[in-house]
């Protein structure tokens, strides 16, 4: 929990709505929080997700780990402090953006679960929806995968603190959806999430 340090600031209401913006977009915002070890597909099924919903006709953005690094969090790292940072701010940005009517795509590893549970609290007290995607492959998948080379650095002492190695993942209790990647297609995934954003209404059914 990061402390307000600023006194004597107040929220400002606008005057256009978030249901004014709704309506002018024809699409209510929703987080779409995928979490789960490096490798285990959340970019690839994020990608693929905002690729078919921009088909769609909807206003989609992704917030990717790397990608977001690079810029508003280039001066965080990988302790459990900083990574919680980085899951608070991801967290408040996609918050904004939900206001705005986006619907977001966010894939971080996000390993331990209090963090992500700050983030769901967050919508919950905006009135947002969030919905957990827990993208479960076993570590040994990832592993074997290792698109970036990463865990044969971990192996090698190169890099520390790599989750799943010499850094926890906890994984969700309760999440909305477990994509075992191993085990679908690509597009399997993706009728999945399709079908579970009608279910949760973020689609129309
Ligand atoms: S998080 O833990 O704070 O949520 P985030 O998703 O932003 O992590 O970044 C993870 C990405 O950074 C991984 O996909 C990987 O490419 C890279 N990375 C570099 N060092 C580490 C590390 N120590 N642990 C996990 N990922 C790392």
């Amino acid at each position: 929990m990061v402390d307000q340090k600023a006194t004597n600031v107040h929220w400002h209401d606008g005057e256009v709505t978030r249901a004014q913006r709704h309506a002018l977009l024809g699409q209510k915002g929703a987080t779409i929080w995928f979490t789960g070890l490096s490798g285990s597909g959340k970019s690839t099924v994020a990608v693929a997700l905002e690729k078919a919903l921009h088909q769609q006709g909807r206003l989609v953005y992704r917030l990717d780990g790397d990608n977001v690094r690079l810029g508003i969090n280039k001066n965080l790292g990988f302790s459990a402090e900083d990574r919680a940072e980085n899951i608070r701010r991801i967290g408040e940005i996609a918050k904004l953006f939900v206001d705005a009517g986006v619907i977001v795509l966010s894939s971080f590893v996000s390993p331990y679960r209090a963090d992500r549970d700050q983030v769901r609290a967050l919508h919950a007290d905006g009135g947002m929806d969030f919905v957990e995607v827990f993208v479960d492959v076993p570590l040994a998948e990832a592993e074997k995968r290792d698109p970036k080379g990463l865990y044969k650095k971990a192996r090698a002492g190169l890099i520390k603190q790599f989750t799943g190695i010499d850094d926890p993942y906890e994984a969700p209790q309760a999440p909305e959806l477990v994509l075992p990647s191993h085990q679908m297609t690509l597009e399997q995934e993706v009728d999945a999430l399709l079908a579970l954003l009608r279910a949760r209404g973020i689609l129309p059914a």
